[in-house]
């Protein structure tokens, strides 16, 4: 059950930024933590919310390179669905003029995510194929964004024809899986090679086609396991591809590392976010009141992209 509630406010600490926020975005871990099957990390706020956009309100000591009245846009432990909210300053990034705070609620979470993966741990080359499973999710999205980008060649999965339809235009394929079936239809996609990477929402259900449609020597990047997380597994089968099987969050990262990675975003992903190469995928904006909704959609898989909650006054007072 959601709630508003009032809260007192937070006070940046050395290092930290005080953000008011002005809109944040939904992700499917706000979700499982609701429903109690993702406890936040020992010490963050039991306020949801992984990401927000905004200005910045004040600077705890030290921080240099923010000012007062920023528009900024933050990866958060917690505490986004909330009008102030504090937070390391290395997780803040400024937000480029060409995107508005509906717009930049939806990058943080998802193009870091899916960075982490393409642009840190296994960077495609250009013209390598690259399997998004999910792909119509935030990160999903953003990962072929990343991907084409990098100057690979797409293929994307979904299970709904209608998100597949509206995916066309984001990368070279759509496969919609048959009964979770789907390694014969990329390995023909791909002329019998298979894919150089899959990043991988899915988890579970979708683990051993992934790798009977991967390349040799390709790599399985794993970031959610929305299709569970259990799997009988032939370890022969990873041998016989000679694959990489690398699993990753972002949440539980130590401070140093997220301000490592927001960073090199930053410096990769801002100038394509200005000038449009990037663009976050919103689905729909509600005001924070709608929360419940939100949340539902997301539950429903309903969205292509993300769910944004405007927390502007007239969207509180509409409670
Ligand atoms: N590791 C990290 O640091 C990290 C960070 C952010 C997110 N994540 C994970 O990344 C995934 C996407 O997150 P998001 O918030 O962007 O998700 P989202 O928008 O909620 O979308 C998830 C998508 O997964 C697909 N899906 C749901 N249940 C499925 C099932 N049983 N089998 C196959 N596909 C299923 C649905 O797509 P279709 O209906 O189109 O098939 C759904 O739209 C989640 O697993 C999330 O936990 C991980």
């Amino acid at each position: 059950m959601l709630t508003l509630a009032e809260y007192p406010d937070p006070v940046p600490g050395p290092g930290e930024i005080l953000i008011r926020v002005s809109a944040t975005a939904v992700n499917r871990a706000d979700v499982l933590q609701r429903q109690g099957r993702y406890p936040p990390p020992p010490g963050t706020t039991d306020i949801l919310g992984l990401e927000a956009a905004g200005t910045v309100e004040r600077l705890g000591s030290g921080v240099t390179g923010f000012a007062p009245g920023d528009r900024v846009m933050a990866l958060l432990a917690g505490g986004g669905y909330a009008e102030l909210v504090a937070t390391p300053a290395g997780q803040v990034m400024h937000v480029p003029d060409a995107l508005d705070d509906i717009l930049a609620a939806a990058v943080p979470e998802a193009y870091l995510t899916a960075w982490q993966a393409l642009g840190r741990t296994a960077p495609p080359q250009p013209g390598d194929r690259v399997l998004v499973h999910a792909a119509a999710s935030g990160v999903g999205t953003a990962a072929l964004q990343i991907a084409r980008e990098l100057g690979a060649r797409c293929i994307a999965t979904t299970r709904s024809t209608e998100k597949a339809w509206m995916l066309e235009d984001r990368a070279e394929h759509v496969v919609v899986p048959i009964n979770g079936e789907f390694a014969e239809q990329v390995t023909a996609l791909t002329d019998g090679r298979g894919v150089d990477r899959v990043v991988d929402l899915v988890g579970a259900a979708y683990l051993r086609e992934s790798l009977r449609c991967l390349a040799t020597g390709g790599h399985i990047l794993l970031i959610g396991m929305v299709g569970g997380r259990r799997v009988d597994l032939d370890l022969g089968e990873l041998f016989a591809k000679r694959a990489t099987l690398t699993a990753s969050t972002l949440r539980a990262r130590p401070l140093e590392e997220k301000a490592a990675l927001v960073a090199d975003f930053a410096e990769w992903g801002l100038p394509r976010l200005a000038d449009g190469r990037l663009r976050p995928t919103v689905h729909d904006m509600l005001p924070v009141s709608r929360v419940q909704d939100a949340h539902r959609m997301v539950e429903a898989n309903e969205p292509l992209g993300k769910v944004v909650l405007s927390l502007t006054a007239d969207a509180i007072q509409e409670r």
